[in-house]
């Protein structure tokens, strides 16, 4: 991390886990229980049903709430789906968009991505935009090649000005959910060419000052090598942000002076 160009921002993702009541106590404990150095942000990005409670908990503290997906589109008869203005009325600060289990699972493509990452913006919330390479990818040789399309696709019509607002999570496949982390070595190479590709498409002054994060398998034992690569700002924590200890853990190692 380089905190002098960027923030540094430990987010929580929880995917399917916790219960609104789980949300009130979880949100309780972690927010009585934060260092006092703010050399971090930190976000929880919770289910839908769980905005509101940790909304409503987390208002005065420094814990950003935010969602792990949303629709493109403004409004319409798209059943069981939520609008970006419907998170940015509950004060959603951040939206995860691309998530790797979205693309597998659900069947979202870059071009989706891109839609939903105008949604965001447009509701003047922040994207989280996910990116990253199977194992057979980075078998082949091609993770560079394929995260410098997902961000080039992800980032179309995106202006210099709207740059400000987004975050990149460089999450390798293979290492979401299988305790095999990146190496931190890993890690610094995609982020630092992510931000590269960022250069070339923004300049120098917007690549040194967006935020590029981690994700897969990071947790208290790992964050600290992780985060000590110059382009590593942060993680975006799946089952480590589970628990308030482990998840304060690693808030306490990316405040470290
Ligand atoms: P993990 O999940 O930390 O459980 O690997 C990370 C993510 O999917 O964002």
């Amino acid at each position: 991390m380089n905190r002098k160009y960027r923030k540094t921002i430990i987010a929580g993702n929880w995917k399917m886990f916790k219960t609104p009541s789980e949300t009130r106590a979880f949100a309780e404990e972690l927010k009585s229980s934060l260092p006092r150095a703010k050399r971090c942000s930190i976000a929880l990005c919770v289910p839908y049903v769980d905005i509101p409670a940790a909304a409503k908990i987390l208002k005065d503290s420094r814990i950003a709430v935010g969602a792990q997906n949303v629709h493109w589109a403004s409004e319409g008869t798209y059943t069981g789906e939520i609008s970006a203005d419907m998170l940015a009325d509950l004060d959603v600060k951040y939206v995860i968009v691309g998530h790797s289990e979205r693309r597998q699972l659900f069947l979202e493509n870059d071009l989706l991505v891109n839609r939903k990452v105008h949604a965001v913006l447009d509701a003047g919330m922040n994207p989280i935009i996910c990116v990253g390479e199977d194992w057979d990818q980075r078998q082949i040789g091609v993770t560079l090649e394929l995260i410098s399309y997902q961000i080039r696709t992800a980032l179309a019509g995106v202006t210099p000005e709207q740059m400000r607002h987004v975050v990149i999570a460089y999450e390798p496949v293979w290492a979401i959910g299988t305790g095999n982390t990146a190496t931190p070595e890993q890690a610094g190479e995609v982020c630092s060419a992510i931000r590269g590709v960022l250069r070339k498409l923004y300049g120098a002054r917007i690549a040194r000052s967006t935020t590029i994060q981690y994700g897969g398998s990071m947790n208290e034992n790992n964050a600290e090598a992780l985060l000590a690569q110059e382009d590593v700002d942060g993680g975006l924590i799946g089952s480590a942000s589970l628990k308030v200890e482990s998840f304060l853990k690693i808030i306490q190692i990316a405040n470290q002076e």
